[in-house]
């Protein structure tokens, strides 16, 4: 035995730490579901899956696709003679054809207004890989990445873990639909400094997950100015990019810094995959697309830790070049969307449920800040904990967002049929109706007391009071209140 044997660590700090973000109580939902699972015949009662960002809308028309050009595919007899060449091939650059696909592909989802050079295109295992690649190009253990808030959870592990990178807050609210504005960012951006941290850029998403908005032309290019005068990267986790289903349309960090002649090129950086816009969550098929040289140089050698199957590679490339079927799929994946997010949201505004206005992503971000018991993030905990064990309806906390006012939670709408939409919308208005009705009761109650007591008991009507502002009146309270961190990981 050696010396202090007994307190040596089997396995890596890595391994052992909390970095992954999974044991949080975010997780009890996914557990929740796992437990038992909807299903439309053999568990009608079970919990239904409104935690997941995943796009089925439009599976019919890639499987019709596939059938109609079986030599795309090298498991097939018209495709089966490029078999050896592809499963050989594992350069690092890609296919060419590959890259020019989806090079094809980020031009027609921005309307045809930018032009992407397949040569600056590099891979990697999803934008999970792509984000944490580009970390890894940037960044130092250490150093901060600026994120306003309300963020992808499994930012947490994608940015930090393996990288050691530091995350730090841009704070937006609802006091105007969550902007990102120019004051939010100085302000952390002094923190960081205050707190001594070396900040080496900006990432945001857009469109937003968890808000399902864009950003517009003057808030991209004010970023684009912040981070300019800063001299700090900005990465643009741009996943969401073809969900949109409302006007106005996308913008794109790449037609912004092509209007801005100031801006240094250098500093922008583009994270991208398949899994959200055309469904594809399974392909792993994520990419960097840097306008920094050196960064696609490096990233290129990085990106022999996360290849896409070169199988994958091939069958995507018919499939993004051929521009017919990208035309009509990325038209008819917004109508659907478009359908899917109205049923859903005005379903919600018959039971006065309101969202914020969104026009894009496969969720809305709904406002429940009325049934909270209490506005903070206890009370969003405790009423998420009936919703997800009671109502059966896994959605997400807006906590495990880092959203700083409670009572906010993303519903994903997109990763299921018409009618268990429809059921989830019958199971809220159940509850919703029922919650009323308990708070009403509880009201005349209170009112009934108050009245009792009012003529010698000043304290009870401190109580009452409190009790009228916490129902009644959410939107006179402070939004603001503590947000314990508690990231998602995205399920499997
Ligand atoms: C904003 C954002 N970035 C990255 C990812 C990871 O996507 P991928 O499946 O391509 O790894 C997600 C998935 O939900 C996401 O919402």
């Amino acid at each position: 035995m050696g010396l202090g044997n007994e307190k040596r660590q089997l396995l890596s700090k890595m391994a052992m730490n909390e970095g992954h973000g999974e044991n949080s109580a975010y997780f009890d939902g996914w557990k929740a579901y796992e437990r038992d699972p909807f299903h439309p015949t053999n568990n009608r009662h079970g919990v239904l899956q409104m935690g997941l960002a995943e796009n089925q809308l439009c599976f019919d028309l890639i499987q019709e696709w596939i059938g109609n050009n079986p030599e795309a595919s090298i498991c097939t007899s018209e495709g089966l003679h490029h078999f050896s060449d592809i499963a050989i091939f594992q350069d690092y650059h890609g296919l060419p054809e590959f890259r020019e696909g989806v090079a094809n592909l980020m031009s027609k989802v921005r309307g045809g207004r930018v032009k992407f050079d397949p040569d600056r295109i590099v891979m990697s295992g999803g934008a999970t890989g792509a984000n944490e690649m580009i970390m890894f190009c940037l960044a130092d253990p250490g150093d901060v990445f600026l994120l306003p808030t309300p963020y992808y959870p499994a930012f947490v592990r994608d940015l930090c873990w393996r990288t050691g990178v530091q995350i730090v807050p841009v704070h937006c609210d609802s006091s105007n639909n969550f902007k990102i504005t120019r004051s939010a960012l100085e302000e952390a951006y002094k923190k960081a400094q205050e707190d001594n941290l070396n900040v080496k850029g900006l990432l945001m998403t857009n469109p937003s997950n968890p808000l399902g908005t864009t950003l517009d032309k003057k808030t991209l290019k004010s970023l684009v100015s912040f981070i300019n005068e800063k001299n700090i990267h900005l990465v643009c986790d741009e996943i969401y990019a073809a969900t949109v289903f409302k006007p106005c349309s996308f913008i794109s960090v790449s037609e912004v810094i092509q209007e801005m002649e100031s801006c240094s090129k250098d500093l922008i950086h583009i994270v991208y995959s398949l899994s959200k816009d055309l469904g594809l969550p399974g392909f792993r098929v994520g990419i960097v697309y840097s306008y920094n040289d050196t960064v696609v140089s490096c990233g290129r050698k990085m990106s022999s830790f996360g290849l896409v199957s070169s199988q994958t590679q091939h069958m995507l490339a018919s499939m993004l070049l051929d521009d017919d079927f990208v035309d009509k799929f990325l038209a008819e994946s917004s109508r659907r969307l478009a359908n899917r997010h109205g049923l859903f949201t005005e379903g919600l505004e018959k039971m006065g449920i309101t969202c914020l206005p969104s026009n894009a992503g496969l969720f809305c971000w709904m406002s429940l800040r009325n049934l909270l018991k209490e506005q903070t993030v206890e009370g969003e905990m405790m009423l998420w904990n009936v919703i997800v064990n009671e109502v059966k309806l896994n959605v997400s906390p807006g906590s495990s967002f880092s959203c700083t006012e409670a009572g906010w939670f993303r519903v994903c709408f997109a990763n299921m049929d018409d009618e268990t939409v429809k059921e989830a919308l019958r199971r809220i208005r159940e509850f919703v109706g029922r919650e009323t009705e308990k708070k009403t009761v509880m009201m005349k109650k209170m009112k009934r007391s108050s009245r009792k007591s009012s003529v010698s008991m000043r304290g009870s009507f401190v109580s009452t009071r409190r009790f009228d502002e916490t129902v009644m009146s959410h939107h006179r309270m402070s939004p603001h209140s503590p947000v314990h961190h508690s990231p998602l990981v995205k399920a499997t």
